[in-house]
């Protein structure tokens, strides 16, 4: 009987604890794993490393990325640094993995004639997603996408 009722004590306990852990997103983000996607751009029609000796082409600073999901609904949207690195961390509760590989993608919307004057100031680079992997960090699944490949369109 006694330990019944501390079953029902614990029962109770979870089911007040429940709903707090949810609507701070805590747990379950951390149960489907946070979406970060990481990457450098480089100053050159396709925003990669160019040729065979790549230290030659120049990073893409301070470049507008976005997120864009569906017919070009922005998402999320972030700057590279000085570095010409971006990253940006979705929430897992708002977007799926499968929907965000399938139906997103990167859009640069600082033109390249910034970096480089020689380059196009029209179109914008555009890049599909894919897995690059995933890691558990302490009780936190992080999953690390990139730019599959930027095209200027
Ligand atoms: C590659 O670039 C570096 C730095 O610009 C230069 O020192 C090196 O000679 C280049 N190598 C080739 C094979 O072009
Ligand atoms: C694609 O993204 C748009 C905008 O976020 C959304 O309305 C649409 O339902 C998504 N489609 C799929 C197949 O995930
Ligand atoms: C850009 O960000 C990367 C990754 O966070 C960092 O290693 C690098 O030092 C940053 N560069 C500058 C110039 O802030
Ligand atoms: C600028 O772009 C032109 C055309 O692609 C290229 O030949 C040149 O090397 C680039 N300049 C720099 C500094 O990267
Ligand atoms: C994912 O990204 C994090 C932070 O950028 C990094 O520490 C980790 O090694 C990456 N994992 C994989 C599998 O790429």
């Amino acid at each position: 009987m006694a330990s019944a009722n501390i079953f029902l004590i614990f029962l109770l306990a979870a089911l007040v604890a429940t709903p707090v852990a949810v609507a701070q997103g805590g747990l379950l983000s951390g149960l489907l794993g946070l979406i970060h996607i990481d990457g450098v751009l480089y100053c050159s029609p396709n925003g990669k490393l160019d040729g065979i000796n790549g230290s030659t082409t120049p990073i893409f600073p301070n470049a507008g990325v976005q997120l864009q999901c569906g017919a070009g609904n922005v998402i999320s949207s972030t700057t590279t640094n000085g570095s010409g690195v971006f990253s940006l961390v979705l929430d897992p509760l708002q977007n799926l993995l499968s929907s965000v590989l399938s139906n997103c993608s990167l859009v640069v919307t600082t033109p390249l004639s910034t970096c480089n004057a020689s380059l196009p100031s029209v179109g914008f680079l555009q890049s599909p997603l894919q897995l690059v992997g995933k890691t558990l960090v302490g009780l936190l699944r992080i999953v690390n996408l990139s730019a599959a490949g930027f095209q200027l369109l």
